[in-house]
């Protein structure tokens, strides 16, 4: 592989070309681009080993709550590290574990009293797909066995989560191992600084009734990533969808599975977008933020009805054979539990909620009506900004803005030519105009305006 011409030249960068395959890269592409190797994070920013420090502005792809090198996580991590650092959830149990469950199920909305732990979303969703499979079949029902999804759904990379999805370009190649899901249309919604301009979900709704009246017998589940659809483009949902959609499920006596590995945990404005939206799934996806971006977790929900399902006597073979060595990870535990006692006062007493208003505010006074953009779309801190094509002799123009971004000192990775902006919730004001300056400073350098 060639060795790049600018960049950080460390051994360790040039390790990294030699030894490492990144994920969802093309490593062609990768090898020709500067590296940049990061030594470190303080609150919102990551500074490489050359000593340049750039804005984070995808919160380390989608994770970071509090911030880098947060003094309270750390000290979590640190008091359970000095306890010890891993003991199995096969067949043994751990305090923080235990604790970490019951607060988790103290967030839900009511009757989501087990938690059963992995260690990534697509795990958590992998968990939740086979639980609900199980259910079914425990429960003399093994024809429901089908899943529907949303469009453009995207539920983490594992055969299971695959199938569910809907991520074009990104699975395509595996379909023919996936299995056969649905999806239904999703709706539309466009939203920034808490002003909805247009909003549509009634052919989604249409297109999910349609399909559950013709294969709800059949059908085990419906999956979906509630309030927004991050990997699909920050794409938003009209408010009372997620509650309409629960509601045909009930009605057709099918599973609602929610993913909320990604607007999870303060992500869009509440701790938990099922809790506000008063809808009870019957299984919960959690990852992400809910270590605040520290340590790998993951947590799938789901009530004592489907619980008592799978209890039996050994020789029933009831039992839900699913598990990952790391389950449960005491320090992992400890860090969300930390992680679970700061964001309450933030989201409870208004501070994230005026955080989120002002970065609206200043996405739109840098991007509405900028020719270069086509549509901006904001809820929590969860925005994207879809590019205007130059065609066909300019491509790849969302990597190049964020090219241009780390010149800028800000880290972006783009979803095709629309620029998620997702930061972690600790940046002051003063860093959020940052963020939205250092975007419109690489956007004026990638495409200078007409
Ligand atoms: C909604 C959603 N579900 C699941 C996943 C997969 O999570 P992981 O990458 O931890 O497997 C993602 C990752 O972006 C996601 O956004």
């Amino acid at each position: 592989m060639p060795a790049q011409a600018q960049g950080t030249t460390t051994p360790a960068a040039a390790a990294d070309l030699r030894h490492v395959w990144h994920p969802f890269t093309q490593m062609r592409e990768y090898a020709s681009l500067p590296t940049i190797e990061i030594a470190s994070g303080q609150g919102g920013w990551l500074t490489d080993t050359q000593g340049r420090t750039y804005l984070d502005g995808t919160a380390s792809i989608w994770t970071n709550v509090h911030g880098h090198n947060d003094p309270d996580l750390n000290a979590a991590l640190e008091r359970q590290l000095r306890k010890v650092a891993h003991s199995t959830m096969l067949g043994l149990t751990h305090p923080v574990g235990s604790e970490l469950a019951s607060e988790l199920s103290g967030l839900a909305p009511s009757g989501l009293d087990r938690v059963f732990f992995s260690d990534n979303g697509a795990g958590a969703v992998e968990v939740a797909l086979k639980l609900s499979f199980q259910y079914w079949q425990l429960s003399g029902r093994p024809e429901k066995r089908g899943v529907i999804g949303l469009q453009g759904g995207y539920h983490g990379d594992t055969f299971g989560a695959m199938g569910a999805g809907d991520s074009g370009a990104f699975h395509e190649r595996f379909r023919p191992w996936c299995l056969p899901a649905k999806h239904f249309t999703a709706p539309h919604c466009r939203e920034w600084g808490g002003q909805v301009f247009s909003a549509d979900s009634e052919a989604s709704l249409a297109s999910l009734r349609g399909l559950l009246e013709a294969e709800a017998g059949t059908t085990a589940c419906v999956i979906i990533e509630p309030s927004v659809q991050g990997a699909a483009g920050m794409r938003l949902q009209p408010p009372g969808f997620v509650r309409a959609v629960a509601e045909l499920c009930r009605r057709h006596g099918v599973h609602l599975i929610l993913d909320e590995v990604f607007v999870g945990f303060g992500r869009v404005g509440p701790i938990l977008v099922c809790t506000q939206e008063g809808v009870r799934p019957d299984f919960l996806c959690l990852a992400k933020g809910l270590t605040a971006g520290y340590l790998p977790l993951a947590a799938t929900l789901t009530s004592d009805a489907i619980f008592d399902a799978f209890l039996g006597s050994h020789d029933s073979g009831r039992a839900f054979y699913h598990g990952h060595t790391f389950t449960g990870n005491p320090l992992a535990a400890a860090v969300a539990l930390e992680n679970i006692r700061k964001l309450i006062p933030l989201v409870e007493s208004g501070v994230l909620r005026e955080r989120i208003a002002f970065f609206g505010r200043a996405l739109g006074e840098a991007f509405a009506g900028d020719p270069r953009i086509l549509e901006v779309r904001q809820r929590g801190f969860a925005a994207a900004l879809d590019l205007a094509p130059l065609g066909p002799r300019e491509p790849r123009l969302g990597l190049r803005v964020c090219l241009k971004a780390r010149e800028c000192g800000l880290l972006l990775r783009p979803l095709g030519d629309t620029l998620p902006l997702v930061p972690p919730f600790c940046l002051s004001e003063q860093e959020l105009s940052e963020l939205v300056g250092r975007t419109a400073a690489a956007l004026d350098a990638a495409v200078p305006r007409a």
